[in-house]
Parts: C-alpha cells; structure tokens; sequence
C-alpha cells in the first residue's frame, strides 16, 4: 500500500505539472482527492491492516494530501500569470550556454606576451619559490644589504641553501635575470620573464600576490636609447598611438644607471587631470644592466652590455583607457559581476 501511495504521488504531481487549464486542473483534483479518488480507493484496505501500519499509513496519506493540494495551487497560479502555450517554434535559434572567459590579468598577460614577441623576445618562466642567490644576491644585494628592504619579503621556513642561501617567495621577477643568462649562455639574450610575485603588502594598489614582467635585453652595444625605444613601442602598442614613455634617474642595484619609467597618462595624454596628477603615471624600474649581474650570470662586461626593465601587470592594465579600475584587490575578489565586464 506504501508503494502503491508513492506511485500515486508521483503520477499525481506530473500530471498537475503537465495541466493546461482550470478546468483540467479542477479534474485532476477530483481525480485524486474526490470522495471516490484514487487516494480513497487505495484507502479502502486501510480497517484490515494492524495499529501501527495505520498510523503509518495515516501520515503518509496525509503527506500525499498536503503535496498534491500545494502543487494545484501553484500550478493555477501560474498558469494566471503565463500565457497559454499556443505554439512552438522548432526553428528558433538555441539559447546558447553561459561561456566564461579569461581572467582580465590572463588577457593582459597574453598581450604583454604578444606585444614583446613581436619584437624578438622569448617568453620564459622562472621558479616562484626561488632561492635568495637569483632573488637578491647575484644582483649584486649582498645579504644584508639594506636595499633588499625594499622588497618586502617573504621567507620559506627552511634550511639555507650552502652558497644559494634562503629559499623565498619571489619579490620579482628580476630572479630571470640571472637564470636567463645561465639558459642561453652566449648572447643575444631578448628575455620576457611573466610570473607571480610576493610582498608583505595589501592596499588599494598593492596585493601580495601579483604579476610581474621583466625584459632583459643583452647583446653587443646596447645602451640607452634600445631601452627608451622598447619602453616606447610597448607604451604605444599597450595604451595607443598617443601614449608615450618618460624615464626618471633612480636608484637599483642591478642596473646602472637606473631609472623610473612613467607612462603619459592616457585619460589626458599628459595634460595632467585628476585621474594622474602629472600627466604621467609611475609603472616600474629600468635601467642598463650591472657589470656585477653580468659576471654572475657568466657574460662578459667588457664584451656585452643590456638593459632591463620589470613591473607590475595589475598596474599596468589598470592605466588602461577606459578601465578605471581604482583598487585592484577587485581583480582578485573573484566577484563574477566585476569580472563579467571584461
Ligand atoms: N625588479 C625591480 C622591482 O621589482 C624592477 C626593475 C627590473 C628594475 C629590472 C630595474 C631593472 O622594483
């Protein structure tokens, strides 16, 4: 009999789904619940059975009532609401599924990518977890020098390493550098190192994990203006034809002489607004290559000279025209409606 009350549940409830009207609606109801429904009939075994089957079946019965009486309701509610099916057209186009896409900093990094290997550079990747000797030291930041404080960073809590030192989280992407030079061994090297980067750092423009690109240039006679030149053509082909690079003195220890690299702003192409201040916007470092970087990397001074430059992705893409983009901790908040919009 319990099956037999299960059964009827769920014939019963297709069938209300299934109705197209009031009327067929108000059968149904009959059909199931009336003095001589289906419910009923089954009941009729019920005085045969012991006290506890009937107080089983009791509930059960009740159950049944209670979802049956609550599907007709809904179902005449909406069938008030929606409009009669009157035909189907097999022809209409399919809705087509929700697609996602690439993560906006995925994007910016496939187009950092293209933009440099258009002018002959090589992607690379180099490790994340690197150890100190590629981070700092062979950039010429002996330990303890007071200059590493500017990255701030995060150890891994193991053994040294005998000449390599402490295993870290890489503060940036600069750890290529060294690497790329024991890769190729003889120049020309034209390097884009993209990676993931660490800092003790979380504000409106920094977070602690974030991207970086680096290029590093080494070959015969390259000095200044190949840098200037390739901050220009990335400016141009990242932010548009207007967009122009400015690089400031400054100080690394891995390259000399170094500098600030600014892009004009685009919002203002350099006016100044609000948006900029200046007219500029402050976006990473550059600078030529230290003969010291040079000899750890095995490449001769006297012979081969470079440049390099490295910054952040996040900042980079959120200057572009239009983004407004004012903290970038949203492009991690994995919030869909944020995302959607790129
Ligand atoms: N690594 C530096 C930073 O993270 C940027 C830089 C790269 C400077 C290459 C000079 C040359 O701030």
């Amino acid at each position: 009999m319990q099956t037999k009350l299960l059964n009827l549940k769920n014939q019963a409830l297709a069938l209300i789904n299934e109705a197209e009207n009031k009327q067929e609606l108000e059968r149904l109801r009959i059909q199931f619940l009336g003095r001589k429904g289906q419910i009923n009939q089954i009941l009729k075994d019920l005085p045969q059975l012991d006290k506890q089957e009937k107080a089983k079946l009791g509930r059960l019965t009740n159950d049944l009532k209670v979802a049956i009486q609550s599907a007709i309701k809904t179902k005449s509610q909406s069938l008030k609401t929606t409009p009669k099916k009157t035909w189907f057209d097999m022809t209409a186009p399919g809705k087509s599924p929700p697609l996602g896409h690439l993560h906006p900093i995925s994007q910016a990094i496939e187009e950092v990518t293209r933009i440099f290997e258009h002018i002959g550079f090589t992607r690379v990747r180099y490790p994340e977890v690197d150890w100190d000797w590629y981070v700092f030291e062979s950039l010429n930041m002996p330990v303890d020098h007071p200059a590493r404080d500017e990255w701030e960073t995060i150890f891994i809590d193991t053994p040294a390493h005998k000449t390599m030192g402490k295993m870290v989280l890489t503060t940036h992407t600069s750890n290529g550098q060294v690497r790329e030079m024991e890769r190729v061994k003889q120049p020309p090297i034209r390097m884009l190192n993209i990676g993931k980067c660490y800092r003790r750092q979380q504000d409106r423009t920094h977070t602690v994990m974030f991207h970086q690109f680096e290029g590093l240039v080494i070959d015969k006679n390259i000095g200044i203006p190949h840098l200037k030149g390739t901050l220009d053509y990335f400016a141009r082909e990242f932010y548009g034809p207007q967009a122009k690079s400015r690089i400031r003195p400054f100080n690394f220890r891995f390259t000399e002489p170094s500098f600030e690299v600014d892009f004009s702003c685009t919002h203002c192409s350099g006016k100044g607004c609000k948006f900029c201040k200046s007219g500029w916007h402050e976006v990473g470092g550059a600078g030529l290559v230290h003969p010291n970087v040079l000899k750890a990397g095995k490449i001769d001074p006297s012979k081969y000279s470079g440049f390099a430059f490295g910054w952040g992705i996040e900042r980079t893409y959120t200057l572009k025209p239009g983004l407004n983009i004012d903290d970038i901790r949203l492009l991690y908040s994995s919030n869909l409606n944020f995302l959607n919009q790129f």
